[in-house]
């Protein structure tokens, strides 16, 4: 059902998948000036942060009243770890644009009760929310923020354990040597399916599998991404290699 209402825009490379991803950013953020943004990291956003900080210096998108929410951060990493989420986010968005630091929110990777930190990012996400439009990147394995493959969906903030795979493609980021953490917090799927909008960038023939199964498979645990099919405003936006597979 949902299916139907999904809408891919086809781009034909990286550079073409992120200026068509931060056009709908910068769409959202003139339609509402107060949009509240959930954000992702990693490799493939990289592109549609520079164009949204490009965007910012010539003058075109004002961040001074929007509100972000991050999807997750690793655990055991301080936010001044080179390789911590926060300090991606600050390095490459935040730190060049004119957000207010106490309107970007992460969930903290040191906090020594992590039970705790997971509900609180909760009643984070339940003030702010819904999130006008939330921003993911696709797993190789098909997850979303660290929602890794499982037998069942985890509505709620939680700590988990990264597959061996996740580990693999995050070790690119690390200095050799460098221990990658194997665990993270993750914002759960609950308030990713209650965002108002759903932007899901994707590039890449290694992302091939996981998008068609994403979008031409059935709903399942196993390839937590396949859970957007059910939203009611899903927007994918990805590069002709990343769509090879998909009918
Ligand atoms: C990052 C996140 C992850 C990434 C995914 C793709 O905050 O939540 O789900 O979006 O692992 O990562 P890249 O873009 O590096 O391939």
């Amino acid at each position: 059902m949902g299916v139907n209402k999904m809408r891919i825009i086809r781009a034909r490379d990286y550079k073409d998948m992120s200026e068509k991803a931060a056009s709908i950013i910068w769409a959202q953020m003139l339609l509402k000036k107060n949009s509240v943004l959930g954000l992702a990291t990693g490799g493939t956003v990289l592109g549609i942060y520079e164009i949204l900080c490009e965007k910012y210096k010539e003058g075109e998108l004002d961040f001074s009243s929007v509100k972000t929410l991050n999807l997750d951060e690793y655990v055991g990493l301080e936010g001044r770890h080179p390789q911590s989420y926060r300090h991606y986010m600050d390095k490459n968005l935040f730190e060049k644009v004119n957000i207010l630091k106490n309107n970007t929110f992460l969930p903290n990777g040191l906090a020594e009760d992590l039970k705790r930190e997971c509900k609180d990012y909760d009643e984070t996400i339940r003030q702010l929310g819904p999130i006008d439009l939330q921003l993911l990147g696709l797993g190789r394995n098909g997850h979303i923020g660290f929602n890794e493959p499982d037998d069942h969906f985890e509505d709620n903030t939680h700590v988990r354990r990264l597959n061996e795979t996740t580990i693999k493609d995050n070790s690119r980021f690390f200095e050799m040597g460098e221990e990658v953490p194997k665990s993270a917090i993750t914002m759960g799927i609950k308030p990713i399916m209650e965002s108002k909008a759903v932007l899901l960038a994707v590039s890449g023939v290694e992302k091939a599998k996981a998008l068609k199964a994403v979008l031409n498979g059935p709903v399942t645990p196993s390839v937590p991404g396949s859970i957007l099919g059910k939203h009611e405003n899903l927007i994918v936006v990805a590069d002709l290699d990343a769509l090879m597979h998909v009918e």
